[in-house]
């Protein structure tokens, strides 16, 4: 029975168009159209069970993107949920605000756990954008607190996405989404990103020498801007936005190198890639860099509650130590007792299940079978690492000729976004940079699986190529 018909009055497909407002949704195709149309539906997921979810029609999809690069035990975890309970019934809510309560304290403890070298001190959020915001205001507090007032600046990539927060915002490098919300906060400069496929001309045979160059564009910057101005770079470990960019061998080694001869920070905004998404529980061990601050989120508590940290150096937090110097910034929900309760359970069941392993061992193998499709005249790239794929979309191969906007408005809203779903696969299409389909799964899922996200790909992506 679907779930629409258990519900007197409005359809929540109507209440949904009338009163919700989505986050980043285009509202306009809801609306009955001028010619008498009704619009489309609003699409309303009920359930979700392992990597499976289902609408309120009982139609079943393939959740390929973890419901937002999320949700890595898979859903309908009942512990996570009893967690949840438990910690509610026992102590629902107190702040971090000079007080502290057990779920905080045990997963403070347990990030520093995880996170390399002495990134030991745990600041909650509820989200990512916020915990980038937050280790901005670190980084400009810090140097004033340690005698470098003029080091506010910060750098970050293009197309890069770090958050909505004007903080965050200004450090996130898609012009777009940006423009509505100008003013924003100044000093918040961009480089180029590690997006090879788009390498410059003369580096695109050689992945080590443009991973040096693309670093060498920070120091650039910095000595643009001068030294004394820069509090901090933000990279994340592989970029999403863009279609999933990795590092190129010897990137992050190289921006460590830039970090610590200027005297600034690297924040690793592993809001998506941390949590077994590329394989470890900090995706820097994936490509061997301490970073100063970690950002985090999402995969934490696996969504089953939101919860965000940023993750700081001992050296960070030293002048914090002493006087009457804090740090005045904080969120009422940050460290959320229920969201820290959940994640510890979420943290045990990854442990349990051994799902960092199981992303780096069957990772290969989803790679191969995603490699497959580059035989369609529609794919020009596949890359990405761990369970974390994007596959770049282009009008022609030979030239790597990306569309143009009303070309990329008809293919990807128009047609692939509805088609992808339609065929039961829910994964995201999108156009912040060139043309990409991307893939984000729970990290159960197995060769079987692979499989069939693949076959279904292939289907769609064959019929977008009719439509070239
Ligand atoms: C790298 C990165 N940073 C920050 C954010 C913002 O996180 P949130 O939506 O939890 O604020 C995101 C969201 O996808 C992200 O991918």
């Amino acid at each position: 029975m679907s779930q629409q018909t258990t519900r007197t009055g409005t359809p929540l497909t109507d209440a949904a168009r009338d009163h919700l407002w989505g986050h980043f949704t285009r509202h306009s195709v809801y609306e009955p159209t001028a010619d008498g149309g009704l619009g489309a539906q609003v699409p309303v997921i009920v359930r979700g069970q392992g990597h499976r979810i289902w609408d309120d029609r009982g139609r079943e999809y393939f959740d390929g993107l973890a419901g937002l690069f999320t949700v890595q035990v898979g859903h309908g975890r009942i512990e996570l949920a009893e967690a949840a309970a438990e910690q509610a019934a026992k102590l629902a809510f107190f702040p971090l605000w000079s007080y502290a309560h057990p779920t905080g304290i045990e997963l403070a403890e347990r990030l520093a756990g995880y996170a390399p070298g002495d990134l030991n001190r745990v600041f909650f959020t509820t989200g990512g954008g916020e915990a980038v915001e937050s280790a901005w205001k670190l980084a400009k507090q810090y140097f004033k607190l340690t005698g470098k007032p003029g080091k506010t600046k910060v750098i970050s990539r293009s197309i890069a996405y770090h958050g909505t927060p004007h903080g965050a915002l200004s450090i996130t490098g898609i012009p777009s989404a940006k423009a509505p919300f100008e003013p924003l906060v100044p000093g918040a400069l961009k480089v180029p990103n590690t997006g090879f496929y788009r390498a410059p001309e003369h580096l695109r045979d050689d992945e080590y020498a443009f991973g040096q160059w693309a670093a060498d564009r920070i120091a650039e910057a910095i000595e643009f801007e001068g030294p004394d101005t820069v509090a901090a770079v933000f990279l994340e470990p592989v970029q999403n936005s863009g279609g999933c960019f990795p590092p190129p061998p010897g990137y992050f080694e190289r921006v460590r190198q830039i970090c610590d001869e200027y005297d600034v920070l690297l924040v690793s905004d592993e809001t998506i890639c941390a949590f077994g998404r590329i394989g470890s529980m900090f995706a820097c061990d994936d490509f061997d860099y301490v970073p100063d601050i970690i950002t985090c989120a999402k995969g934490m508590s696996s969504g089953y509650s939101p919860i965000g940290a940023m993750i700081a150096s001992e050296r960070l937090f030293e002048p914090f130590r002493h006087g009457t110097t804090s740090f005045a910034h904080g969120y009422t929900f940050g460290g959320h007792p229920v969201s820290a309760a959940v994640a510890m359970a979420n943290l045990d069941v990854m442990e349990a299940e051994g799902l960092n392993d199981r992303v780096k061992n069957l990772a290969p193998a989803f790679r191969a079978q995603l490699d497959t499709l580059r035989d369609l005249p529609i794919v020009g790239d596949v890359r990405g690492a761990g369970y974390f794929y994007g596959i770049e979309l282009v009008k022609d191969k030979e030239t790597r000729e990306t569309f143009n906007e009303a070309e990329s408005e008809r293919l990807l809203r128009g047609f692939l976004s509805k088609a992808l779903f339609d065929a039961g696969l829910y994964c995201r299409a999108d156009d912040r940079g060139d043309p990409v389909v991307q893939l984000a799964p729970p990290l159960t899922i197995g060769e079987p699986e692979f499989a069939e996200v693949t076959g279904m790909l292939r289907d769609v992506l064959t019929r977008a190529s009719e439509l070239l």
